[in-house]
């Protein structure tokens, strides 16, 4: 028998950081994902598209997994093969994704397939061990799908955009640790309690406000909110030479705004463009050679099923 798990990616609109220290935040699943193949097998083996056999990058999944399937007295004899469409490190997701997909995939396996609440909750462990502190928001998009209005310890709120809508994402191919960038910004809160205060303060009306301007279709304002984070994300100290050029890039193209996404300090770019004009924005960053996507929203959330 084989277990199948599927989980989105996810790109955050509005209120990273800000989001660990308790303010809105507003995200969105991608159309790209993680696949999980779940088998059994003599024993605990895992294997990816994205790292080699025994290489560091796979050790956290393997971690996780063998908590979990100790937690509920599992059999630790199995395989897993993950493959990605995610490019790692480019904050768009793929860490929470591979351990949604791989709760629901390991779950399904042994006759327990887990609910979408219960597969946050399991993944959360893995992504806590990965980023150190982290608020939850990215296994609670890429498990619910859609788009949604999050923030730490209230129930997450589904918001349907008016219109189909369009996210590009593009990635400055600079990968980085999460870990390392949420360490600075507990820096700046530490140093300035104040100002941090105030700052995510603002942050969450600007992610309500974005949930609100997405479900009436104002993309003018979206952006406009984009372009906003993105300089406070940068007054953080989190933005950095190669995604303040993109989004400068991708404005002159233009979208109506556009920011980085995810931890920052590298990574990836999210924008909101005119309707109609996203395909010819993507081929000429393409052209430049810049690995750059269009996502549909909204995309649908982890499921598993049996092989
Ligand atoms: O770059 P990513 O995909 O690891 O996104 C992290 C988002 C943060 O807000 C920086 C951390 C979190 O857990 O919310």
């Amino acid at each position: 028998m084989k277990a199948v798990a599927e989980a989105p990616g996810k790109a955050i609109i509005t209120g990273e950081h800000f989001v660990v220290h308790g303010a809105w935040s507003l995200a969105a699943a991608l159309q790209m994902k993680v696949r999980v193949e779940a088998t059994d097998s003599e024993k605990l083996t895992i294997d990816s598209d994205r790292f080699a056999a025994g290489t560091p990058g796979l050790k956290p999944v393997r971690d996780f997994v063998q908590s979990l399937l100790s937690e509920f007295s599992w059999s630790q004899r199995m395989r897993l093969s993950i493959k990605s469409d995610l490019p790692h490190g480019a904050g768009l997701g793929s860490s929470a994704a591979t351990m949604v997909a791989v709760v629901a995939a390991v779950s399904r396996l042994r006759g327990h397939p887990f609910t979408v609440e219960e597969t946050i909750s399991r993944s959360m462990v893995g992504e806590t061990d990965v980023h150190g502190k982290a608020s939850g928001v990215d296994p609670t998009v890429c498990a619910m799908g859609g788009v949604v209005l999050f923030r730490r310890g209230s129930k997450p709120r589904r918001v349907v955009p008016q219109h189909g809508l369009s996210l590009l994402v593009a990635f400055t191919g600079k990968s980085r640790s999460t870990k390392g960038q949420i360490a600075k910004v507990v820096a700046v809160r530490n140093a300035s309690q104040g100002f941090f205060d105030g700052l995510a303060g603002s942050i969450s009306g600007v992610s309500k406000t974005a949930a609100e301007e997405l479900r009436t279709g104002d993309l003018i304002g979206l952006g406009r909110l984009l372009a906003f984070n993105h300089a406070l994300l940068a007054t953080l100290g989190v933005s950095s030479r190669e995604l303040d050029a993109l989004v400068e890039e991708l404005t002159s193209m233009g979208c109506y705004g556009a920011k980085l996404t995810g931890a920052g300090g590298g990574g990836s770019v999210v924008a909101v463009a005119p309707e109609g004009k996203e395909k010819r924005i993507i081929s000429r960053l393409k052209a430049r050679g810049i690995e750059a996507y269009q996502s549909h929203v909204p995309a649908g959330g982890v499921k598993s099923w049996v092989e």
